[in-house]
């Protein structure tokens, strides 16, 4: 007995003699599930986060959407009680206008010009928009170029889309997109497998990597690669925990998001032609060459219209339209 007090009050004294150098950790949330393109950005920031600080940072990921969907997310991420979102362009539409700018429909012609304007002074333009907002934007990691699905008919034109209840990401320009191209759109929160299943809705848009995850295979015929829009993730932090972060860690957790979204935007392109054969072996009739003419031009109008009313986006807009001519 006498034994263990001895020992125990030395375990106590050291306890409070020795400086315990207690890791820092970091709170990370994601709506998707293992495997998802958010989640690889997830996985490789907290790998090379703990790796390049020797263990003074931990990641801890909250994923599945366990901490609510992308808007309450982006809401935790504004109060400081989560530290780093990985958080789809579109939901950012309800606390800020400047996001509309990227999520402009048929903006960029490929993935390389997505990754030129978003890497460069135009991108940081809209990172630092968020600022007011409360986030302090890192870098876009990407879900990838979106692409029209739905258990109704093959759709080719927009025509086609006519009475097809598609859901749409919460973002009033998303809707007005899918509304001007003639679909009626009803936004959603993520997940929305239930909802296809028992017919709520016939149709969704997605990157290619959304059908093969969460099998929609199962339940959607019909694939469209209208690629109407590029769909970034952008990496946001509390402004407020950001500010209160010395220099040295602001640099090595930036270091190590931008490495995470770099890895992650090349791991997702990797995939996209094996996707495609995964899903016309599991039955889906993909259409691969839809009249995007067409689809273009019914939404041509959209930099005039009331989404883009503000002055400083409508300005943004114009050089980003101008930059990607
Ligand atoms: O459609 C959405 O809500 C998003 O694209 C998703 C699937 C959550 C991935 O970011």
């Amino acid at each position: 007995m006498k034994a263990r007090i001895v020992l125990l009050a030395a375990v106590l004294t050291i306890g409070f003699c020795l400086p315990l150098q207690a890791a820092e950790n970091i709170k990370l949330g994601v709506v998707t599930k293992p495997g998802s393109a958010q989640n690889v950005v997830a996985d490789k920031f907290k790998e090379l986060l703990e790796a390049k600080s020797n263990g003074d940072w931990t990641v801890t990921i909250y994923d599945s959407g366990v901490l609510g969907n992308e808007t309450e997310m982006l809401q935790q991420i504004q109060m400081n009680t989560l530290h780093i979102g990985i958080i789809t362009g579109g939901p950012f539409d309800t606390f800020t206008p400047i996001v509309r700018v990227i999520n402009y429909p048929f903006l960029f012609k490929d993935n390389a010009q997505a990754d030129e304007i978003l890497d460069g002074p135009l991108g940081q333009e809209i990172l630092d928009g968020l600022e007011p907002m409360g986030f302090k934007g890192l870098c876009f990691s990407e879900n990838g170029f979106r692409n029209l699905t739905n258990s109704k008919r093959a759709v080719k034109t927009p025509e086609d889309l006519k009475g097809l209840k598609i859901r749409v990401m919460n973002s009033a320009l998303h809707k007005t997109i899918w509304r001007a191209l003639g679909a009626n759109p009803t936004p959603m929160a993520w997940p929305i497998y239930t909802e296809l299943q028992q017919g709520v809705i016939d149709g969704q848009e997605n990157p290619l990597w959304v059908m093969e995850v969460y099998k929609f295979y199962e339940i959607q015929k019909y694939m469209t690669m209208t690629r109407h829009v590029y769909s970034p993730h952008i990496d946001v932090a509390s402004l407020k925990w950001w500010r209160n972060l010395d220099a040295k860690d602001q640099a090595l957790i930036a270091e190590c998001m931008k490495g995470a979204a770099k890895f992650q935007r090349k791991d997702n392109r990797d995939k996209d032609a094996a996707r495609i054969k995964l899903l016309q072996e599991k039955g889906m009739q993909i259409e691969m060459h839809p009249d995007v003419d067409a689809f273009r031009q019914k939404v041509a109008s959209l930099a005039g219209s009331d989404m883009f009313k503000d002055p400083a986006v409508h300005d943004l807009l114009v050089k980003m339209l101008e930059a990607v001519k």
